[in-house]
């Protein structure tokens, strides 16, 4: 029997809620499968910790995280603590720290959602969006000079490095491969951007060769908005730099129908370092407290997780029963259900103990 030891990072806002959630749901399939058990630590780092303590975790915090097998991650942000503090504080120490350069941001219309998009249900739109995660627009490079005069100026620069590039491009092809239609979407602004965004491009052509099966193609972010508007079907896998995956992404949750059930996963591809895994929504301090967060985001992620420690079939189960749930239009009201978030964990807990996948 394997045993899986892992972080739990519950944080701020919602996410006491629905990790517990999470972890209500991994519990059951470990039940359910008897191959595996979790073994799981809880940390009570994040903006609390921050108000009595000075700092969002403590200085040797990713010390005390590197032996574990991965990290369960609720949320961060708070309404008297500024957003660079508890971002740069706990959440990007520890993606930057681990060296988790793949962010992995899968997209699709799940059962009882409905799309924006006319004509447009689930199996029309499946994508998985991976997003660089360790450079480029987010490498906090850059300055400010002559503060508050008239010729002040600030500056932003997005490093791409040949290395950076080629293995995110490599973890790209790679996860396209492994899906059905083996088709990626790589994209740039290399029309504007004459440096760093041609080596993409140019890089990209050098791995597409390590995969000749793979389709792929080219598009500059500003049409990529409209062909996922448009031709939502005509994409599958997509990369991206840090900051075009950021909008992207956003995009793809609205289009799938909601963005308070789309999941991340924040992966070191090398297993040097444990890997993250959280939902995108965020804190949500209107709802904080009142048991109506949706639990579906921190559900996917950890199939995105599970999927990563080797439990392919575990994650397939869960997704499964997430989709159940929701095609019985069983969810919380912020994808207009009238459920709580333990009546919608109890209908997913239940789905994976009938399961027979
Ligand atoms: C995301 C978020 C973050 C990002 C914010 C909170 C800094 O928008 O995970 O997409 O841009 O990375
Ligand atoms: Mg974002």
């Amino acid at each position: 029997m394997k045993t899986y030891k892992i972080a739990a990072i519950p944080a701020d806002g919602i996410g006491p809620e629905v990790i517990a959630a999470g972890l209500q749901a991994l519990e059951t399939l470990a039940r359910r499968d008897g191959g595996f058990t979790v073994d799981v630590t809880h940390f009570d780092w994040g903006s609390d910790y921050y108000k009595k303590h000075g700092e969002m975790m403590p200085a040797n915090g990713t010390d005390q995280l590197k032996p574990f097998d991965a990290i369960f991650f609720g949320a961060v942000g708070a309404p008297d603590v500024p957003d660079h503090i508890t971002l740069w504080g706990l959440r990007l120490p520890i993606c930057q720290g681990f060296d988790q350069y793949a962010n992995v941001r899968p997209t699709k219309i799940l059962p009882g959602i409905k799309s924006p998009l006319e004509n447009v249900g689930p199996g029309d739109l499946d994508w998985v969006i991976v997003r660089e995660n360790s450079e480029g627009e987010y490498s906090g490079h850059g300055g400010r000079a002559h503060r508050g005069l008239p010729e002040e100026v600030g500056t932003e620069v997005a490093i791409f490095t040949r290395v950076g590039v080629t293995r995110i491009m490599r973890y790209a092809f790679k996860l396209a491969q492994s899906r059905p239609r083996k088709l990626l979407t790589v994209v740039t602004k290399s029309n504007a951007q004459r440096h760093g965004m041609v080596m993409w491009d140019e890089i990209a052509a050098e791995v597409s060769r390590e995969f000749p099966d793979v389709k792929w193609d080219k598009m500059l972010v500003d049409a990529m908005t409209v062909r996922m508007t448009l031709k939502p079907k005509s994409l599958d896998t997509i990369v991206a730099t840090n900051l075009h995956a950021d909008i992207l992404s956003d995009l793809a949750g609205a289009l799938a129908g909601s963005l308070g059930v789309a999941p991340t996963a924040n992966i070191d591809p090398e297993r040097r370092y444990p890997s993250m895994f959280e939902p995108i929504h965020g804190s949500a301090f209107d709802i904080t407290g009142k048991g109506i967060a949706n639990p579906v985001a921190t559900f996917w992620t950890a199939a995105q997780m599970l999927e990563h420690l080797g439990e392919p079939q575990a994650a397939r189960r869960l997704m499964d029963a997430v989709e159940q749930v929701s095609g019985k239009g069983i969810m919380t009201p912020d994808i207009g259900g009238t459920a709580n978030t333990q009546e919608v964990t109890d209908a997913v807990c239940e789905a994976i103990r009938a399961s027979n996948i």
